[in-house]
């Protein structure tokens, strides 16, 4: 049921959506659900063969709703140069999905000051670059758009050996806060959501190589069991990037199975203890009265 498609048909109909990194991974689930959807989508990111093939896979579908751009998400003039093309082409742009991002894991100190810019450019920089270029546009046009970002649950939490990556994304969580409230008044709202693990090659063949995807498997670590398939994903982005989530403004929504939470509580660490060592701990806390 969950990997099933959710929204109405047409829910996202007349809707022009710019979706950074839509090229591959999570973006390219989006995207291919978003022009399901009736929504006609920019894809942006530095390649632009990448992003060729995608709209090629889905000219079928979608002939002329489509549109690759290449664009360097941390280098002002291209967001720019994306956006009027996006207009050009379709007209208008209603919505922004902040998708694009770099990451790598390593004990921080390994880290050159260039490789923290690196992830940081691609995650706040990129972020803030489009959010503040359509932003202008929409408050000049009296459009009423509205920005999804994609961050990860370790941005409220922070985590160790991806801090770079917690870094951008916490910054793009206090913007995402900030902005829903000072532009609420030009009907601009700006929400995100934190998947917890879902398969893709960009994210796990990088951050997980098969030397350590063993014994970091990410499924064990999920309360609900399993990770995540593109499907749901693409199920809560859409209805975010819709009208049907008009009164849903500053929040950030973790699509985690309680991954997170279970981290968080002190004694969520107890599925080992069986039935018996439970009936034992249970006589001698009660011998304890
Ligand atoms: C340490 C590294 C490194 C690594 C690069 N650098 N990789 N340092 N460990 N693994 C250093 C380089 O040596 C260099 O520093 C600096 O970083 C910049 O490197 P470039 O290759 O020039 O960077 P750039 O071309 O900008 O590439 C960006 C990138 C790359 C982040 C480095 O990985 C990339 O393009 N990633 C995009 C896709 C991606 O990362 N997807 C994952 C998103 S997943 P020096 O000092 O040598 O010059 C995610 C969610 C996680 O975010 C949650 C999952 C469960
Ligand atoms: P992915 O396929 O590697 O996606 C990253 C995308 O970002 C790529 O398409 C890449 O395209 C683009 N990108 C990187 N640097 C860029 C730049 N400077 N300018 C423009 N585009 C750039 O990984 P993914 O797993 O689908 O991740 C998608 C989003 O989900 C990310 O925000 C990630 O943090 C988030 N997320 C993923 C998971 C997961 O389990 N997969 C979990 C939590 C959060 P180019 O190389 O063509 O530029």
């Amino acid at each position: 049921m969950y990997d099933q498609p959710m929204l109405r048909d047409n829910a996202l109909k007349d809707k022009v959506i710019i979706v950074t990194g839509g090229g591959t991974g999570l973006g390219k689930s989006m995207v291919s659900y978003f022009l399901d959807l009736g929504a006609s989508v920019c894809i942006a990111s530095r390649k632009i063969d990448v992003l060729e093939k995608t709209a090629e896979e889905f000219k079928e579908k979608a002939a002329g709703r489509i549109l690759p751009v290449a664009c360097d998400v941390r280098k002002y003039d291209e967001v720019e140069n994306t956006i009027n093309e996006t207009v050009k082409k379709f007209g208008k742009v209603n919505a922004l999905v902040n998708n694009a991002a770099g990451n790598f894991i390593s004990p921080t100190e390994r880290l050159s000051h260039r490789a923290f810019d690196a992830v940081v450019d691609i995650v706040l920089k990129g972020s803030y670059n489009f959010t503040l270029a359509l932003g202008k546009y929409w408050i000049k046009d009296k459009i009423k758009g509205t920005v999804l970002s994609i961050l990860t649950t370790y941005a409220h939490t922070g985590s160790g050996w991806v801090v770079p990556s917690a870094c951008g994304k916490a910054g793009v969580l206090a913007m995402t806060r900030s902005l829903a409230v000072e532009w609420a008044k030009y009907g601009i709202r700006l929400n995100a959501v934190a998947p917890g693990p879902f398969p893709t090659a960009g994210a796990w063949d990088r951050l997980l190589p098969e030397p350590i995807k063993k014994d970091f498997d990410p499924a064990n670590k999920v309360p609900v069991g399993r990770v995540g398939e593109h499907q749901e994903l693409s199920n809560l982005c859409a209805f975010l990037v819709s009208d049907y989530s008009s009164y849903i403004d500053g929040e950030m929504i973790a699509i985690d199975g309680a991954e997170w939470l279970k981290g968080a509580g002190q004694f969520n660490n107890m599925d080992k203890v069986t039935p018996e060592m439970w009936d034992m701990l249970e006589a001698f806390a009660k011998g304890k009265k």
